[in-house]
């Protein structure tokens, strides 16, 4: 092959993954969107191989699921025992039986953070030496438990040792391969079949491939990566050093793009999220799926975000949106609740615990505090009051209210789905609509209030209450709620 592209691809995906301690498959652990494996093959893509084949075996069903579901193009080999990283890589070829020709690049379906440029120089190195084989090695302060690269006098790759068949010499050193490889496609078949099980583990080790093709006079070539870059997944304390590794790579990449992050740190998101210049992401918040914030718009502090659209110039401040599209101008919080189907109009408002579903706020509405609103559809410039519900729950079903543009909602306001206010109307505070209010009109559903005067000099005399009434009875000069012996109505007493 005169250019870098390979004929296939093969990612390593049957291992157990004892000490993650998971029921989910190890290559299935998400971070930052998506899986381990499809990290893998997002990054492996673009170097645009023929074929890509990902070996599967323990909890292979997941992985077979997952990559159906994906929109990653992949197929999968069954490796029904594992009996090694070569015997897995035996049994892809198999399958690849038609490809007699070209590089084969084999990885790991743990290691997330390898990037397409790392495998196209890697392409370049194997190509440009002609190469049997290419590793991709790193160096480790502590390499315990990785296989050392052996390399001759003169800088050779001599062989790859593994940890456990190693020397005490050769466990010193701290280059180590990473399981990434470029090789020919036709070298590699041939010794595949020449490697035994004959060491510590009992199994067809890949890495034994080096040591063959070096004795056999070919070139094995070698290029270093960092160690972040190369690390393999293993256990959940390296599941949060990659999860980490990749977040600082998305929020550097949307830094770089013109969007301020106060704080990187404690900023989280994940690969599908697109955030315009200007726009800026504060203290402690989260963006996850198809998110999309736009320019100069605040989101955060404390937010967690997921496909939710944030229009320009919005803000959102502690709240929780899901599948929620906030307009332009629009303000959000602190502490609303945005569920899916959540659509507030240019410069709505859904302040201070409001939990807003299934609702479309138009142009200018605001839902400023303490309400419920499902399942609604309400006009531009209304005000909803203070702890309005929309009662759209029947016990059985979901109902729909509307609400009219220049509606005024008073504050305690129960709309009792189906019903609809009016373009215009008014509810008064503490009512209980069941009925629709018509354009213009008043809705007033609530019990007249009755004064029962003198009721607590006469039921809690002496108590603070009768003291501070007394005094401000006297006070005011009138002696009319003085009476203690006025009547009262002994319904008024109910319920004590
Ligand atoms: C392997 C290398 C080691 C290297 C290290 C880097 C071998 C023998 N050793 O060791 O030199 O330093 O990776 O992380 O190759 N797998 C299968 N089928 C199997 C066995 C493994 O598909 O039968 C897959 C695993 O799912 C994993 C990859 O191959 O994705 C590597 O296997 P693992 O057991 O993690 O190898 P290490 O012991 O870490
Ligand atoms: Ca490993």
């Amino acid at each position: 092959m005169t250019d870098n592209v390979p004929a296939a691809v093969v990612v390593l995906a049957a291992g157990e993954g004892k000490r993650m301690k998971s029921e989910l498959a190890k290559v299935l652990h998400n971070i930052c969107g998506r899986s381990l494996l499809e990290h893998v093959l997002v990054a492996a893509a673009p170097v645009g191989a023929k074929e890509t084949l990902v070996v599967v075996g323990h909890l292979r069903d997941q992985v077979i699921h997952h990559l159906h579901d994906s929109d990653q193009e992949a197929a999968t080999v069954v490796q029904e025992q594992q009996n090694g990283t070569g015997h897995a890589t035996r049994i892809a070829l198999d399958a690849a039986g038609a490809i007699d020709e070209g590089t084969v690049v084999v990885l790991p379906g743990d290691v997330p953070l390898i990037t397409t440029a790392t495998l196209q120089s890697l392409l370049t190195r194997h190509n440009e030496t002609n190469a049997a084989a290419t590793l991709l090695t790193s160096e480790l302060d502590d390499p315990t438990g990785y296989g050392r690269v052996v390399r001759t006098a003169d800088g050779h790759v001599a062989a790859i040792v593994e940890e456990r068949d190693a020397t005490d010499a050769v466990r010193q050193l701290r280059e180590v391969g990473t399981s990434i490889y470029a090789f020919d496609i036709g070298k590699l078949r041939a010794a595949l079949s020449r490697v035994t099980t004959d060491n510590a583990q009992g199994e067809e080790y890949l890495t034994d491939v080096i040591g063959l093709l070096v004795g056999d006079g070919e070139v094995v070539s070698a290029m270093s990566a960092s160690a972040t870059e190369t690390l393999g997944v293993n256990d959940r304390a390296q599941l949060a050093l990659v999860r980490r590794t990749m977040r600082d790579r998305i929020v550097a990449h949307w830094m770089s793009e013109g969007v301020t992050i106060i704080d990187p740190q404690t900023t989280w998101m994940g690969v599908r999220v697109k955030i315009a210049a200007d726009a800026t992401i504060h203290q402690n918040t989260q963006l996850h799926g198809a998110t999309t914030i736009e320019k100069f718009a605040n989101v955060g502090p404390d937010c967690t975000l997921r496909n939710t659209y944030v229009g320009e110039g919005a803000t959102v401040i502690s709240s929780h949106c899901v599948s929620a599209e906030i307009g332009e101008d629009a303000k959000v919080g602190p502490f609303a609740y945005l569920r899916p189907g959540t659509k507030l109009g240019r410069g709505a408002k859904a302040g201070a615990f409001t939990e807003l579903k299934n609702a479309t706020v138009g142009e200018d509405s605001k839902v400023p505090h303490l309400s419920y609103v499902g399942d609604a559809e309400i006009g531009e410039r209304v005000n909803i009051g203070a702890a309005t519900v929309f009662v759209n729950y029947d016990g059985t079903e979901k109902h729909m209210t509307k609400v009219g543009d220049d509606a005024r909602i008073g504050s305690d306001t129960m709309l009792v789905a189906p019903v609809s206010v009016g373009d215009g109307a008014y509810t008064a505070a503490g009512s209980v609509i069941t009925e629709d209010v018509p354009p213009g009109a008043m809705g007033v559903g609530r019990a007249r209030q009755r004064n029962v005067e003198g009721w607590v000099q006469k039921r809690r005399p002496g108590s603070p209450s009768a003291r501070a009434a007394r005094k401000a009875v006297e006070e005011s000069g009138s002696a009319a709620t003085m009476d203690e012996t006025s009547p009262v109505d002994p319904h008024d007493e109910a319920g004590e």
